[in-house]
């Protein structure tokens, strides 16, 4: 072998050196960047939505005269909604669920303990039964009466673990805060909008 070939092969080693170099750097950016998508797409934990859905069914409803006894004795089923969007199951704990006129608890409805599937969302109908007697002051219901259009809330904090992947356990909890209307005449629910 002459100087000068000896050289050339030299240089195509060193060449080929880089070459490989830049292949595995090129490789461990890509892996990095595949677990930096992974970690913020897979592993990131997402509130589930708890809300009231539409089609809430009123099974009775009375009301007093709206200006000399102003009030209602309610029951309803609401279909609940806890949209999981985690790639894992979200189990919750048992939930109590607070419905209110003009901020004072009117009744409560209980979601059992279970479990939300993986991207899935658990559907169950409570029966709530709502009556007006703890409300002190009417004037505000009076009001409603008149006007036809009952108006409840129903807020809940929901506490529960998200397992993304099977293995990776995160407490997540989750409110719900809904507004209804309810057409006193008809007897039937008129909207329902959740936060
Ligand atoms: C609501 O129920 C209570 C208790 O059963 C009763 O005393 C009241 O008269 C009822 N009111 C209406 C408007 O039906
Ligand atoms: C529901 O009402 C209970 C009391 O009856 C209270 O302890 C709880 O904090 C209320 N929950 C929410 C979310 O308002
Ligand atoms: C529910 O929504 C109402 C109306 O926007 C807001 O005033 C209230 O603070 C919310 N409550 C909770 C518990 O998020």
């Amino acid at each position: 072998m002459s100087d000068h070939e000896s050289l050339r092969s030299h240089d195509e080693k060193k060449k080929r050196r880089m070459k490989w170099a830049a292949y595995i750097a090129a490789f461990a950016v890509f892996q990095v960047i595949v677990i930096l998508v992974f970690v913020m797409v897979v592993m990131k934990v997402r509130t589930p939505k708890f809300r009231i859905g539409d089609g809430v069914v009123v099974q009775s409803l009375t009301t007093g005269d709206a200006s000399s006894s102003p009030s209602f004795n309610m029951s309803f089923s609401a279909p609940i909604r806890i949209k999981n969007n985690n790639f894992g199951p979200y189990k919750y704990d048992a939930t109590l669920v607070n419905f209110t006129y003009g901020g004072i608890q009117v009744g409560q409805a209980t979601i059992p303990k279970s479990t939300a599937n993986f991207m899935g969302t658990k559907k169950l109908d409570v029966t709530v039964s709502v009556s007006s007697a703890p409300l002190t002051d009417t004037s505000g219901l009076s009001r409603e009466l008149n006007s036809g259009i009952l108006t409840l809330s129903s807020q809940a904090r929901m506490n529960g673990k998200s397992e993304i992947m099977l293995i990776f356990k995160k407490k997540k909890a989750t409110n719900m805060n809904c507004t209804m209307e309810f057409e006193v005449q008809a007897k039937k629910i008129k909207s329902v909008e959740c936060k």
